[in-house]
């Protein structure tokens, strides 16, 4: 007797109908000819079922935060990290928590299981680190949450910041990060991404830097950080994140700088939602669309994974956890709209997240763990397009989430009755 069996299901990579059977967290079978008595059957009808969605760049301390103390007048990113400066010091531990565990709970409804989270170490009391911890012990049992310890006001500019990070790490902090564009120098910022590579190398953890976020070109601490993660062997325990500068780089420069990033094995997280509305600000037209060069990146061999940064916050007055949002806008603002590469938008918050937060492949297979979401679509290219509903959200072999299909009910003299988003699709891949 399964725990749970999910019948006719289609995959990722598109085989299919398939049926799922579960049995103790675990994937017991799956294959067209799977069958079996289950205490619980779902018919995913030729829908899609996929590992759940992964987020490897997001701000937790700041989400729901929104108009707290008031809100960012220019959209700036540096508006963003004063406006936080003064929000900062009326934080509490329970407000923290609070707002973490609702969006938590924003994010398992959207089959959002996986979040690495940026938390301030900049100035003491480090109130966010504490209130994160607490909520990742909370939330262990359905989301595994990483946490980077991250001196948003730069690592050597904010006095104090390097001695806060490293009690962070010591309270149990997951990941080294830092902001090295935002230091006072070049040379400080160069200088923080050794600091910073050199602790992590020593503590056997993981880097995430936010690197080069700015529509500087002359911002290229990506290729400290390349140099660096090669030096020292970090190879895939190495994330450089936004890296948008890389959008205003000269191409001769590019292409230098890219088989340096591919060489050293790091990923490249892109946050579109964010970047697209941040960057490019002090442009007047032309406009850049300040996102870092993801095809090309992806041509050399290296792991983009796009994340979600921000839910209404300093920096984004929008968000929902929604990680095929964040890919819908990753297809737009890059621009990639072949159907390899919106099919793998879809990959990059699955797979492609997994791999940048160091997690098991959660390719859905005997054996593994039963961690999965069923979506209103047939494919992956659906999904994005639709932004599909998450008919629901399995961890561990446990329904945790239900929603219910988006189907209109329609009222229209010599039409149907009713329209899912669903069933008016492209025609299947050729
Ligand atoms: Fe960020």
């Amino acid at each position: 007797m399964f725990d749970l069996l999910i019948k006719e299901a289609v995959l990722p990579d598109g085989r299919g109908p398939v049926n799922i059977a579960i049995k103790g967290g675990s994937i017991a079978a799956i294959g067209q000819n799977v069958q079996g008595e289950a205490v619980e059957v779902i018919a995913a009808s030729g829908q899609l079922v996929s590992p759940p969605f992964v987020d490897p760049h997001f701000h937790m301390d700041a989400t729901l935060s929104l108009g707290l103390p008031r809100m960012n007048q220019s959209g700036t990113l540096l508006e963003g990290i004063a406006l936080w400066g003064e929000l900062k010091p009326t934080l509490t531990v329970d407000a923290v928590v609070e707002r973490a565990l609702r969006y938590c709970d924003l994010a398992v409804a959207q089959g959002l299981l996986s979040i690495r989270s940026h938390v301030d170490v900049s100035t003491a009391p480090l109130t966010g680190v504490e209130a994160l911890l607490e909520v990742r012990k909370k939330v262990a049992p359905y989301i595994d949450l990483q946490l980077v310890a991250f001196p948003q006001d730069g690592l050597f500019r904010a006095k104090g910041a390097s001695e806060n990070l490293l009690r962070a790490l010591d309270m149990g902090v997951d990941v080294v990060g830092g902001i090295p564009h935002f230091e006072r120098t070049m040379e400080d910022g160069a200088r923080s991404v050794k600091w910073l590579c050199e602790i992590a190398a020593d503590r056997g953890l993981p880097v995430d830097l936010h690197c080069d976020e700015s529509d500087d070109p002359l911002s290229r601490h990506v290729e400290t950080l390349a140099a660096e993660t090669t030096r020292l062997g970090l190879g895939g325990r190495v994330v450089a994140s936004h890296v948008t500068a890389m959008h205003s780089y000269d191409n001769y420069y590019a292409s230098k700088l890219i088989p340096l990033i591919a060489e050293s094995g790091m990923h490249v997280v892109p946050n579109p939602l964010i970047n697209i509305t941040l960057q490019g600000r002090s442009d007047t037209y032309p406009r850049r669309r300040g996102l870092t060069r993801v095809q090309e990146l992806r041509a050399a061999g290296v792991n983009v994974a796009f994340g979600q940064d921000c839910a209404m916050d300093p920096w984004y007055p929008l968000g929902s956890a929604d990680m095929l949002e964040v890919a819908h806008m990753g297809v737009h603002a890059v621009p990639m709209t072949s159907r390899e590469a919106m099919s793998w938008a879809f990959h990059s918050v699955t797979l492609g997240g997994a791999a940048a937060m160091g997690l098991p492949d959660p390719t859905l297979r005997e054996g593994g763990s039963a961690n999965m979401v069923l979506l209103q679509a047939r494919d992956p290219i659906e999904a994005v397009r639709l932004k599909a509903t998450r008919l629901a959200v399995i961890r561990g072999g446990k329904v945790l989430s239900r929603t219910a299909p988006r189907i209109a009910q329609l009222s229209l003299e010599g039409r149907p009755d009713s329209v899912n988003p669903a069933e008016y699709a492209p025609p299947k891949d050729t």
